[in-house]
């Protein structure tokens, strides 16, 4: 199912659904796309940004693949409904409570980063970040208060929620470096005291050949640009989970590079570059695809369980970069090629 939803969405879905179909023909596959409406454009089409029909759809397929979505039209605070609100349904509603966001930075383009050479490189990190629980769902709303309002949001975790994600991370941890680093608050926050003692059990439990380690999350936004090395699977809640990713990709250099995998309960899997809509250079044609093309490969992977599949369309991502194509956004000013013609190269690799 594809959902290219808004802005630079629909450049970079159209890309990675043509490098799909060329990965059926190489390799004798056969995929079957629909597309629906979601984000902003299902506000205007339907009045909401995840329509029911969509919804339906995306639980028939055996993967969903997102572009993104939101825009300022659909920014307006006192607005009844938003583009953003859809992603968080589709996510709860599938069951998706697993974020997959890799960060590792292409060698070819150590030179992207704002951080230096000698700092990033080797960095291989898998972020697992919460994705259905966490101040994200909690109680909120507004309420008249003696100054004017008070509004409010709740941060709430079971010791299920914990488990279950925590388990996806240490098996992924156990087929990696066998290092697991889990990042809280709990010198504050209650929510993160059941993380680490319900993490630590786990970790005794059912995965003591592990390395396991605990670093608050001010600390870890620190140490992710001094040391970033050091860290093999990181597990976190969902709010530190979104803001410390944004953080990683820049050890890449950029965020149109980085791919996401959002599994969860058996059923599909979503797929999605971790980048925005890009509103300022929608339509233009300069989009950076690489990060929904290696969404796809992970969709492959996790979904289809196309491995072979998967690393072919990885390796001819890399061989694109290594021969020196570049879009705008990892450019640095030298001369670059737009969306489309990325996608070629990438077919063309593969
Ligand atoms: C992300 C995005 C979303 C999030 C927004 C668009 C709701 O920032 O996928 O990281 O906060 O989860
Ligand atoms: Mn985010």
């Amino acid at each position: 199912m594809l959902l290219p939803g808004d802005g630079i969405g629909p450049e970079v879905v159209q890309e990675a659904t043509k490098v799909l179909e060329a990965v059926a023909r190489k390799f004798g596959r056969r995929f079957q796309f629909e597309t629906r409406p979601m984000g902003g454009n299902a506000i205007d089409s339907h009045g909401d940004p995840l329509p029911e029909e969509t919804l339906a759809a995306c639980r028939q397929a055996d993967a969903v693949l997102l572009g993104a979505v939101g825009g300022p039209k659909w920014d307006d605070p006192r607005a009844k409904t938003r583009p953003e609100a859809g992603l968080l349904k589709i996510r709860k509603e599938l069951g998706l409570f697993a974020n997959l966001r890799p960060i590792k930075p292409f060698s070819q383009l150590l030179a992207a980063s704002p951080l230096r050479r000698e700092i990033i490189e080797g960095t291989d990190i898998l972020f697992v970040r919460e994705l259905t629980g966490g101040i994200y769902f909690g109680e909120s709303g507004r309420r008249p208060h003696a100054s004017g309002e008070e509004a409010y949001n709740v941060m709430s975790y079971t010791t299920g929620e914990v488990e279950r994600v925590v388990r996806v991370a240490a098996e992924a941890a156990r087929r990696r470096r066998g290092k697991l680093t889990m990042v809280d608050k709990a010198n504050v926050l209650d929510a993160s005291r059941l993380w680490r003692s319900v993490t630590a059990r786990i970790m005794a439990e059912e995965f003591p050949e592990l390395t396991y380690e605990v670093v608050l999350v001010d600390a870890m936004a620190m140490h992710l640009l001094s040391r970033p090395r050091d860290f093999d699977v990181v597990v976190t809640e969902n709010l530190f989970g979104d803001i410390l990713t944004d953080e990683g990709s820049m050890l890449t250099g950029s965020m149109g590079l980085l791919p996401s995998a959002a599994l969860g309960t058996p059923g599909p899997g979503l797929y999605e570059p971790i980048h925005g809509s890009a509103p300022d250079i929608a339509g233009q044609g300069i989009a950076n695809p690489l990060g929904t093309i290696l969404a796809a490969a992970m969709l492959l992977r996790y979904s289809l369980s196309m491995e072979q599949e998967a690393v072919a369309v990885e390796t001819a991502v890399s061989a694109v970069l290594t021969a020196g194509h570049r879009t705008r956004d990892i450019a640095a000013g030298q001369a670059s090629v737009g969306t489309q013609k990325m996608g070629a190269l990438v077919i063309a690799a593969l």
